[in-house]
């Protein structure tokens, strides 16, 4: 039996669609692998938003082409926002690649791969492919909103992603995502509920939707009763008998309105997390980024949000060293993540991405002050989460238990409404169920208790 190795960088919104691709790979009979030195597929899923991401990908590829021991058939391919983005250039990089395939082109990437090793394998196949590099990067929206769905059936998963909306019209100017990932589209949320409903029946219990900006989700469609699609589609999705719960991932400041907020107060399945992006506390460098309301409406939603769900745990996103960002500004993010009090952030120093307004800005920011920037706020961010958790320590929260924890075998690990890891340090608890856990200890990032 032949098998693939798929190896993914990026967001969630990647590592859905590889598991999308691999069912494909699967349901023809191939062996999904973790073993490099076993497999006859190498793809590796790209992220581009920064360029660190790309580095490693090409990276990595380049170090499994190397291989001495590789076998002669293998077949090497991109797929991702990187390959959407750089096309054939990849081929220049990493001259073994056979295959690189965008993002709207998932649905290729198993009929190319399967045809090249077969061929290679000197196996009969009705039309062969030649050797050589394929690349396929035509934008295809329908082929999302069309999309014929598969999840990875691996027993005792109890936790899926599912995509509802891809693509972004926003144009945030120091993103490259608008230009990898396309329009912004949405699915239709007859076929959300049938394939959440499919995966609660395999025993799925929590899923998390996911699109670029998720809460525009559908917004063509107008209000009703005073509800936009996405709080009609989590009202549907609730309805589920036997899903636990509901999170999504990310939502925007525009277009999120009093609805959502309100929602928080009646779907006790949608969970006290929100990963809800900042990018920055100052209005001046808001403004810059295209990111068209001020930090204090961001504040408001925060604090309204809190207000609905008080034990709402918000983590964010935050950008340092962005063109033109001066010490006042950076104290001004500093002001904002002080007011928020966020659970956790994730700070990305700024990074140049090619075709986009904010790379060919001037007063870019140097790398030395980024550096102490990323190092400063982080110092903030990580007290902040420490002294969150430590207010969660004699709490009891209700944990879904997702399988053994990584970093002891032995011991059960799940995830809290706030999306906190916790570890099952005594008693016992089956996979896939909730639980009551007693809180007894934390770091910043994890919760230890026991059942
Ligand atoms: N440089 C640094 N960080 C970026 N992000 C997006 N583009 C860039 C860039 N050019 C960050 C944003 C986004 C997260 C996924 O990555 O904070 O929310
Ligand atoms: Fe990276 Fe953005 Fe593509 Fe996700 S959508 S993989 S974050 S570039």
């Amino acid at each position: 039996m032949p098998s693939v190795l798929i190896k993914t960088y990026g967001c969630q919104m990647n590592e859905r669609d590889s598991e999308q691709v691999a069912s494909m790979f699967r349901a023809a009979g191939y062996e999904l692998t973790a073993d490099e030195a076993e497999a006859d597929v190498y793809l590796i899923n790209t992220c581009s938003v920064r360029e660190k991401a790309e580095l490693k990908a090409l990276g990595k590829m380049g170090q499994l082409c190397a291989r001495p021991e590789a076998k002669p058939w293998t077949v090497y391919g991109f797929m991702g926002c990187m390959s959407q983005s750089l096309g054939e250039a990849i081929f220049r990089e990493v001259p073994r690649v056979d295959l690189v395939a965008g993002t709207q082109q998932y649905h290729h990437v198993y009929e190319i791969c399967n045809r090249l090793l077969r061929s290679r394998l000197g196996m009969h196949i009705d039309r062969p492919l030649r050797r050589g590099a394929h690349i396929c990067t035509t934008a295809t929206e329908e082929g999302f909103q069309n999309m014929v769905t598969e999840h990875l059936d691996d027993g005792g998963k109890c936790s899926a992603f599912v995509s509802i909306a891809q693509g972004c019209d926003m144009h945030c100017s120091y993103c490259i995502v608008p230009s990898t990932r396309g329009p912004e589209v949405s699915r239709p949320a007859a076929d959300i509920v049938a394939e959440v409903r499919e995966l609660v029946s395999r025993g799925i219990k929590e899923v998390t939707l996911l699109g670029q900006i998720v809460n525009r989700y559908g917004r063509q469609e107008g209000l009703v009763d005073g509800k936009g699609a996405f709080v009609r589609l989590l009202e549907a999705l609730h309805d589920i008998e036997g899903l636990e719960r509901l999170r999504y991932t990310s939502p925007h400041p525009i277009g999120f309105r009093e609805d959502l907020v309100q929602a928080y107060t009646y779907l006790p399945k949608l969970c006290s997390h929100i990963h809800f992006p900042m990018q920055s506390g100052s209005d001046r460098i808001l403004r810059a980024m295209y990111r068209p309301y001020k930090n204090e409406t961001y504040l408001a939603l925060c604090e309204a949000l809190r207000a609905a769900r008080p034990d709402l745990a918000i983590t964010t996103d935050i950008i340092v060293g962005f063109p033109g960002e001066t010490d006042e500004d950076f104290a001004a993010t500093v002001a904002a993540v002080e007011r928020v009090q966020f659970d956790n952030a994730f700070i990305f120093k700024y990074s140049p991405r090619r075709g986009t307004v904010a790379a060919g800005l001037p007063d870019q920011v140097p790398a030395r002050i980024k550096e102490q920037r990323n190092h400063e706020l982080l110092e903030v961010t990580n007290r902040i989460a420490v002294a969150r958790n430590r207010a969660l320590v004699g709490t009891q929260q209700v944990i879904l238990v997702e399988g053994p924890s990584k970093s002891n075998p032995d011991r059960l690990q799940g995830r809290s409404s706030q999306n906190k890891p916790v570890i099952i340090t005594e008693g016992q608890a089956e996979v896939g169920s909730l639980v009551p856990v007693q809180i007894r200890e934390c770091t910043g990032f994890t919760l230890y208790g026991s059942v």
